[in-house]
């Protein structure tokens, strides 16, 4: 045997011992190429699914994990706002019309991969929603995290991601008619196959006419993984052309996007203060200036109210 062989077979034979001591090694790489890929989804627009998806994203990244931010709303996208980014050179919009690879339409915005959707009209001609699943997957083998930013209800592109995606977080308000829609999304969804499905309930005052966490958990049988409360600063972030987790990281908002990601990350983190006493104040403030209008902390009560919509 030469000598240059014997050097491979050494080689080769530190390789073997080499996995047999880390037998992860190879499984750890074949689930990581696994990423999970959620739809970030609501029943009408304007509770906040494109605020949740680009800070949820960016809180992730925080968590060092590899994430990739989609806006699926092509016929209305709205991420770019709240990036502050514009002037593409390739949107998803050409990768579903088969101009180019959906890498190609991948931008770096600080530590996370972005595929925009183009706001010029004309680029919704031609364009395959059906072609979203095949793409996406080439998405998921360099992610931990894809994070769809849905189009609101139940039409042709919302209906699309809900396809694609593998687990589903409903955005809503804590209000029964948004709680009623979770409802029936959830229902059409059945039809996609088993998914992994939570809630958030975004711009949370704490009042009492809104409904608390354990009685949507009730009317709508799914967890909710967090609670994001109405907080000024994200307004003024996109105006500012920021992602709020930039622009006010410790701001309540942020804070509980921080929480959120790293309640799917299973990570630690240590709520501040500051949101304990927020919680506190405003409880305060429904016991000193009570509101008329109180919702049940029943959800049984809520159901008989609310009957026909539920
Ligand atoms: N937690 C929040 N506190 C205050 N305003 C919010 C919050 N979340 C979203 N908003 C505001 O609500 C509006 C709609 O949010 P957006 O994320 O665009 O909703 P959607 O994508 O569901 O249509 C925006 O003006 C945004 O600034
Ligand atoms: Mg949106």
């Amino acid at each position: 045997m030469n000598a240059l062989k014997l050097f491979d077979l050494t080689i080769l034979e530190k390789c073997k011992l080499y996995l047999k001591e880390n037998p992860n090694l190879l499984k750890g790489k074949a689930e990581r190429k696994m990423a999970r890929v959620i739809g970030i989804v609501s029943g009408k627009g304007g509770v906040g699914k494109s605020t949740v998806a680009v800070n949820l994203a960016l809180a992730l990244k925080e968590f060092k994990k590899n994430v990739t931010l989609v806006d699926c709303n092509l016929s209305t996208p709205h991420l770019s706002y709240y990036l502050g980014t514009s002037d593409y050179t390739g949107t998803i919009n050409d990768v579903l019309r088969d101009k180019i690879d959906v890498h190609s339409a991948l931008y770096n915005y600080n530590g996370i991969k972005y595929l925009p959707a183009s706001a010029k009209f004309e680029d919704l001609i031609g364009i395959e929603l059906a072609k979203f699943k095949k793409h996406l997957s080439k998405l998921e083998k360099n992610a931990d995290f894809v994070i769809l930013d849905a189009a609101p209800g139940l039409g042709k592109e919302a209906l699309f991601v809900m396809d694609a995606c593998k687990e589903i977080l409903f955005v809503t308000s804590p209000h029964v008619p948004m709680i009623s829609d979770v409802v029936r999304c959830k229902e059409v969804l059945r039809q996609f196959g088993e998914k992994k499905m939570s809630i958030l309930t975004n711009m949370v005052t704490y009042g009492t006419q809104e409904l608390k966490k354990n009685v949507i958990e009730e009317l709508t049988g799914l967890p909710v993984l967090g609670e994001v409360p109405h907080d000024s600063n994200v307004m003024q972030s996109m105006i500012m052309k920021y992602p709020l987790l930039e622009y006010k990281p410790n701001s309540l908002a942020s804070i509980n996007f921080m929480r959120i990601a790293s309640l799917l990350t299973e990570k630690d983190y240590e709520i501040p203060m500051k949101v304990k006493w927020h919680k506190l104040m405003m409880g305060v403030r429904n016991f000193l200036m009570p509101n008329e209008i109180k919702m049940s902390d029943n959800a049984e009560d809520v159901k008989r109210e609310f009957l026909s919509n539920f």
